[in-house]
């Protein structure tokens, strides 16, 4: 039989030797956006007594660290509609061995909080925008909100976060003619500005294969307008292909979970915000962390149960074979 090795002092590996030191921290499923690739129209949010309170966040946190983390990323849903998120930034700052922490965010709320979220020690922030055009951005996540998002981005940059990465998903016929548009901002702005490919996570059954569009075909398009190096980096298990404009002040990448998926290099472990521990962002396996810290599980039992969920972790996700089980969680409900 295989064996995980992470006893504490040493990496937590999983099955196939995979470093995992990076957990995403889900603190809340609610949003002000209703993004279609992410959400139907109408959901149903979780129990406010189903969600991980602060204390339990920075408990598991703790432990996590205690074991191998040492990057942390908060999401949502949308982490700022999370009240006193700025506290928990600040909590969560302080743990000794998070040596990164970063938060991913639709922008929505930034112009109110980028500059407190600084103070508390945040220093990175990824923002999700996948249309430029007030219309379209409307139709896309079903709010109307283009301008409070480019002004949240703007705040950040005040603010002094760096890097800025700017996520687009982009998808056939809605709007990957804006891809050199959003590519053209990197080269201006000191942006990243990253092309995501579309992944079935959307609760209703909407996504198909054929509406993905590869990071292959987007590099080939903005090749044809500016030239463009790549971007040599060490870290392995990042998930964007890096590159820049010869003359950009920022960068561009690529996020290909579909058509180059990244599992061999996977890095990452999942808490959602009601209290389970999620080894894959496209995999159903969970295991219920929020029950044993609210039936007296000690700070062993948890470690435990995060080793336990890097153990049983896949080689890969399915997503491109015929019998690939469909997804119980949208992305509202993971965190990304
Ligand atoms: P940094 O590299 O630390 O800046 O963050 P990140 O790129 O991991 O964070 P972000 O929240 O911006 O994630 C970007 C997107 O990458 C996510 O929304 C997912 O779409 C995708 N992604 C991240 N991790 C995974 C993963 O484990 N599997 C898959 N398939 N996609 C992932
Ligand atoms: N496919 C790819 N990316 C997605 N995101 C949300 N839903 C999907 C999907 N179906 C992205 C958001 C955000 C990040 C957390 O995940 O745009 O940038
Ligand atoms: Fe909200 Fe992000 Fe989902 Fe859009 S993708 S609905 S902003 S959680």
């Amino acid at each position: 039989m295989r064996s995980a090795e992470s006893l504490p002092g040493l990496p937590l590996l999983d099955t196939f030797a995979r470093k995992h030191d990076y957990l995403r921290i889900s603190i809340t499923d609610r949003c002000n956006l209703r993004c279609q690739y992410c959400m139907p129209e109408e959901m149903v949010w979780m129990e406010r007594a189903d969600i991980l309170s602060f204390e339990e966040i920075l408990r598991f946190t703790r432990v996590a660290v205690s074991v191998g983390v040492t990057k942390a990323r908060i999401t949502g849903g949308e982490p700022l509609l999370r009240k006193d998120v700025v506290s928990l930034v600040e909590r969560l700052a302080a743990i000794e061995g998070i040596e990164d922490l970063s938060l991913t965010t639709n922008g929505v709320l930034l112009r109110k909080l980028a500059e407190p979220l600084y103070k508390a020690g945040l220093r990175r922030v990824n923002i999700s925008l996948d249309s430029l055009r007030p219309d379209r951005y409307h139709e896309l996540t079903r709010r109307d909100q283009l301008p409070q998002v480019l002004d949240g981005i703007e705040a950040a940059a005040d603010a002094g976060f760096s890097p800025i990465k700017i996520n687009a998903v982009m998808m056939k016929d809605v709007n990957v003619d804006e891809a050199i548009e959003f590519a053209l901002l990197s080269r201006t702005r000191p942006f990243h500005v990253r092309f995501l490919e579309y992944m079935p996570l959307d609760g209703q059954e909407l996504w198909k294969h054929e509406d993905v569009v590869t990071g292959a075909q987007i590099l080939a398009r903005i090749r044809e307008t500016g030239d463009v190096v790549a971007v040599e980096s060490d870290d392995l298990s990042e998930v964007a292909r890096r590159w820049r404009f010869e003359d950009g002040e920022g960068e561009i990448g690529f996020i290909n979970p579909v058509s180059e998926p990244f599992c061999g290099a996977c890095s990452r472990i999942r808490l959602t915000a009601d209290g389970m521990i999620k080894n894959c962002l496209l995999g159903n396996d969970e295991f219920n962390v929020k029950r044993l810290m609210r039936t007296g599980g000690d700070d062993e039992e948890i470690a435990s149960l995060i080793r336990l969920a890097v153990q049983m972790k896949a080689e890969h996700h399915g997503i491109n074979r015929p019998g690939f089980e469909k997804l119980v969680r949208n992305m509202s409900r993971v965190g990304g």
